[in-house]
């Protein structure tokens, strides 16, 4: 492939042009600042090409979604969650015996050290769980001083993994049944990862309707891996200092918790109860969501690369008709939710700027449907995003890269002397 010519102050620059698996095309310009003195800006990072990865694929003009190749709709409907965990960190579909051998790790990997759970003991009964996940997960490293190391062996990283995706899910349902007065229920390892979630969040010693874990098990690959978002990106980047992996992952937590991000799931909920306690009048909040002297957004819709449908709501959307028709649950917020998206899908403003609805616009729905509260619907996501945050740190860490370092364009004050306090 020919290289690109940059024209800059009357000379003339060539820098490589590379191009990925599924044809993507980017101009390297690793060398740009060495070789011109200049550097880019991209504010927001929308055309910046971070790393190159092997892990997620996605088309943001047609709406494709690929886990290692996988396309998203045969990995939600045929396969399960830690299957897909598996195959974003080892890159293949496991056997029946690795599959049984990842499952085996995490259960055993996943019992919380009795300090652990003091420090959730004290946090407040209505404390946001993101804030709670993101401390224990920074808490963990000080209960495994032998995986703070810069290089982490294979059987140590292996049970690193396991630990985080073992013990982020008994610390989301041990704080969860102490906030409401419950005695926190162990993890069993006969059970399927989301089963197991349910049953300890419920504390329930009945089988849980396969329906239900069907969904929630849905709802977890499909949150699995986004490639470069804005939590995998910090993930990335903190690992690039080799900060530790619980430091890294615990950054990511909270890279996710913002509205426009991962924290959109509880947002939409919010903003859809808002609107029925206003008198379910959804057009009158959608002319607010296009006026720009009101800071009110439609939270659930538009996305950064997805400009034409995002692949994952569509198969939500479809979820969450199943499991409030097997639930029989009737929830008015599913009809504003849908009165929404109809309104907004033939308005031109939402036309002229490609948003749709996303990832997060139904999610809240299902999981108030299986009864998980509102405050604990990003939390939700962190149980999803776990394994892709892991495969990227790993693969980041295996690819040997370089720190992470961005430059800037200095616009402030040019040199000046300093004057003493009594001569201003
Ligand atoms: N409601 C109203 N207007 C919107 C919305 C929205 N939800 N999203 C974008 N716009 C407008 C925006 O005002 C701008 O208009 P104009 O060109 O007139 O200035 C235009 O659309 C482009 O928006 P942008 O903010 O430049 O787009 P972005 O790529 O920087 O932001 C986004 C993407 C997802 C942050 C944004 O669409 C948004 O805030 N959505 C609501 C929050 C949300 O649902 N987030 C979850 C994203 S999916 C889950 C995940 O994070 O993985």
């Amino acid at each position: 492939m020919s290289n690109a010519k940059f024209e800059l102050d009357g000379k003339v620059f060539e820098f490589p042009v590379i191009e990925g698996t599924e044809g993507e095309k980017a101009v390297d310009i690793t060398k740009l600042r060495g070789e011109t003195g200049y550097v880019t800006i991209d504010s927001g990072y929308g055309n910046t090409g971070s790393c190159t990865s092997a892990i997620t694929f996605l088309d943001g003009e047609k709406g494709i979604l690929h886990y290692r190749g996988y396309p998203i709709e045969q990995l939600a409907e045929k396969s399960n969650f830690t299957e897909v965990s598996y195959l974003l960190l080892n890159g293949k579909l496991p056997t029946e015996a690795e599959l049984k051998a990842f499952d085996k790790a995490i259960a055993d990997n996943s019992e919380l050290p009795a300090g652990v759970k003091t420090i959730l003991d004290a946090f407040p009964k209505d404390a946001h769980p993101m804030g709670v996940l993101s401390s224990v997960v920074s808490a963990l490293t000080a209960f495994y001083p032998e995986l703070l190391g810069a290089e982490l062996s294979k059987s140590e990283q292996d049970k690193s993994i396991a630990q985080l995706m073992g013990q982020v899910k008994v610390a989301m349902t041990y704080f969860f049944s102490k906030s409401v007065g419950k005695a926190p229920k162990a993890t069993n390892a006969a059970l399927s990862y989301s089963e197991d979630f349910l049953s300890m969040m419920f504390n329930s010693n009945d089988a849980i309707d396969p329906e239900v874990v069907n969904a929630l098990d849905i709802l977890l690959v499909l949150h699995a891996d986004h490639e470069q978002n804005c939590s995998t990106s910090t993930v990335r980047m903190v690992g690039s200092s080799h900060a530790n992996i619980f430091a890294t992952i615990a950054a990511g937590i909270d890279a996710l918790w913002g509205p426009l991000h991962g924290g959109a799931n509880q947002a939409v909920l919010e903003m859809l109860e808002e609107i029925q306690n206003d008198g379910g009048d959804y057009k009158k909040f959608l002319e607010k969501a296009k006026d720009k002297n009101d800071s009110f957004r439609l939270m659930g819709f538009g996305h950064r690369v997805y400009k034409n449908f995002d692949p994952r709501a569509k198969i939500i959307k479809k979820a969450c008709d199943t499991v409030l028709t097997k639930l029989n649950v009737n929830d008015p917020l599913l009809k504003i939710a849908k009165g929404l998206e109809e309104e907004a899908l033939k308005d031109p403003y939402f036309v002229e700027r490609k948003l749709y609805p996303n990832v997060d616009f139904y999610s809240g729905i299902i999981y108030k449907a299986l009864g998980i509260p509102t405050n604990m619907f990003t939390a939700m996501f962190v149980l999803g995003r776990l394994p892709g945050w892991l495969a990227q740190w790993k693969e980041l860490r295996e690819s040997g890269a370089r720190i992470s370092r961005p430059r800037q364009i200095y616009t402030g004050e040019t040199a000046r002397d300093y004057v003493e306090m009594n001569k201003r």
